[in-house]
């Protein structure tokens, strides 16, 4: 059997509600996590909430409730809007479970029997809303620290600190060795830079008498563990690490080491690509082990990030319930370049739809099953035809499977989708060229008649095997008009996958124009 795909994303903070750009990382780790179903592969996708830290205590205090309870309601949401965009996971990672808290402080209790861990006292200036102690190179031309940090606080305390600066020499060789270790490509330089300058350790401890609200530390209860440091286990321990069994957690030789980590490119340096990589390095985790990163781009609007204070969230739950979640989808994964930032804009979401679902696919499996059932009472023939547009149309279609595929093992979805499109419009092409409204006028033209109707009903089946990543429920749609009835694998993408006098059942419009595009959400 072929390992398990096992596939993360970064878990999302519960201080807010969840924007277009959680939306858009769960969908692309969604997309690729069916991708690899459709290969067949045994897939675990782990995503979750990360509800511990200061931006909880603090959210949760202003609203007048207990941390745990606010997290909880945030949570909520979380889940509420996975399930309507059909973000299809596994495992659910929430840093309050218990199960996640034994892992982490069994974790801390091996590093610092190792010696990894010490206690330290240390003044610095301090960010409240990145949780972390700012030095010297956070500080901007005029000496001081950026907007991007919120408050910043001089602080004097004594806090556990993990052996951070002793693995630096490590971490450039691994870096260095395993140009595949951050994709796209200039992030992995990008990253390099960034561990050439790591200097100093990692605090990973906070006093409870500052911030009570996360998992204590199992040597020393005065303290409770960074948030960071505790986000990050999530990866291995819902993988059932350090776990004794019977918990539900699934086994972890079965998943690790998980093949990618999806996350943003805010949460690369030094998150991901330093503490992480030398956390699981001192855990005595090899080089092998240590998961790859796929690292998104941004969702902004109008060329701005979006924020509270510029009142431009924009929130995917009431576009899903606008144009429906797989026009989001599909409009996400279509529109963006994987690795860049992308500019959301509503308009761009309806003609993205009416443009290519509506008048593309949508049409072309409305017109060949209307013409099936007007001509020949929607049953096929599977005839051989030596017809150079037919054989051109077959040979496309192997054309967009393989770049499709192609594509896909590189994550570009949007130009694995662009292939698929490129065949939807050739499709349609073929429809007004052969004109069967012609041919059925034309007794002598009965075979060729019956070889375009085929081919067009195959172009579909193979189309939506190659759309079901990205729009499931579509496609599960237009398999159940064309009568099939097995589940979508990509090994099926192959010509003449329908029988001779294979039925096709009544058109039902799967993608209804969006008109008038109405007026925007945010
Ligand atoms: N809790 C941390 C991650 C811990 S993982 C061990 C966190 N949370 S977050 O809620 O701020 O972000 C969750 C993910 O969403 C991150 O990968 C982040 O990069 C991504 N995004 C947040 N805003 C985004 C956009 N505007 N656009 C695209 N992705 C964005 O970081």
């Amino acid at each position: 059997m072929a390992k398990t795909f096992y596939i993360t994303t970064a878990i999302d903070y519960t201080n807010a509600a969840p924007h277009i750009g959680h939306a858009y990382e769960k969908i692309l780790a969604d997309v690729l996590a069916r991708y690899h179903r459709l290969k067949g592969e045994p897939v675990y996708f782990l995503t979750g909430v990360d509800q511990h830290g200061q931006k909880v205590q603090q959210a949760a205090q202003k609203a007048g409730i207990e941390p745990a309870r606010y997290a909880a309601d945030v949570t909520e949401k979380f889940t509420a809007l996975w399930a309507k965009l059909g973000i299809s996971y596994d495992g659910w990672a929430a840093t309050t479970d218990p199960r996640h808290r034994q892992c982490v402080q069994r974790i801390l209790q091996r590093l610092r029997d190792e010696g990894q861990l010490y206690k330290a006292n240390y003044g610095g200036y301090y960010s409240v809303r990145q949780e972390q102690f700012l030095t010297d190179k956070e500080r901007g031309e005029n000496g001081e620290f950026g907007p991007e940090w919120g408050d910043v606080v001089y602080i004097e305390e004594e806090n556990w600190y993990f052996r951070l600066a002793q693995h630096r020499d490590w971490l450039i060789a691994f870096v260095e060795g395993r140009p595949e270790f951050v994709f796209p490509g200039f992030r992995h330089t990008e990253l390099l830079n960034a561990v050439r300058k790591l200097a100093g350790d990692l605090s990973i401890s906070r006093p409870k008498e500052r911030l009570a609200w996360g998992i204590e530390l199992p040597f020393d209860p005065a303290y409770v563990t960074y948030v960071w440091f505790d986000a990050l286990i999530n990866y291995i321990s819902f993988a059932g690490y350090l776990s004794d069994g019977g918990d539900g957690l699934p086994r972890f030789e079965d998943l690790w080491p998980a093949d990618v980590h999806v996350i943003g490119k805010d949460i690369m340096a030094p998150a991901h690509g330093i503490y992480w990589p030398i956390m699981l390095h001192a855990l005595g985790f090899s080089d092998q082990d240590i998961p790859r990163l796929l690292v998104h781009g941004y969702v902004n609007i109008g060329g701005a990030k979006m924020s509270k204070s510029l009142g431009n969230i924009v929130d995917p739950d009431a576009l899903a319930d606008k144009y429906g979640a797989e026009s989001l989808r599909y409009y996400l994964m279509r529109d963006c370049t994987m690795g860049q930032d992308m500019d959301f804009a509503e308009d761009r979401l309806v003609s993205r739809f009416n443009t290519d679902l509506a008048n593309g696919l949508g049409n072309l499996l409305n017109r060949t099953l209307n013409m099936a059932a007007r001509y020949r009472n929607g049953v096929l023939a599977r005839t051989q035809s030596d017809d150079a547009d037919v054989r051109e149309i077959e040979q496309a279609a192997a054309a967009a499977v393989a770049n499709f595929t192609a594509r896909m093992e590189e994550y570009q979805i949007h130009a694995a989708l662009e292939a698929v499109w490129e065949f939807v419009t050739r499709c349609n092409q073929f429809v007004d060229s052969s004109a069967p409204w012609k041919l059925a006028k034309d007794p002598a033209q009965a075979a060729r008649l019956d070889a375009v109707l085929y081919t067009l009903a195959e172009s579909l089946r193979i189309i939506a095997i190659l759309a079901t990543p990205v729009l499931p429920n579509a496609c599960a749609a237009i398999r159940a008009q064309l009568n099939i009835d097995t589940a979508p694998a990509l090994s099926d993408a192959k010509w003449a996958g329908l029988p001779d006098k294979h039925s096709l059942s009544a058109p039902v419009p799967v993608f209804p124009r969006i008109e008038p595009p109405g007026p925007p959400i945010s």
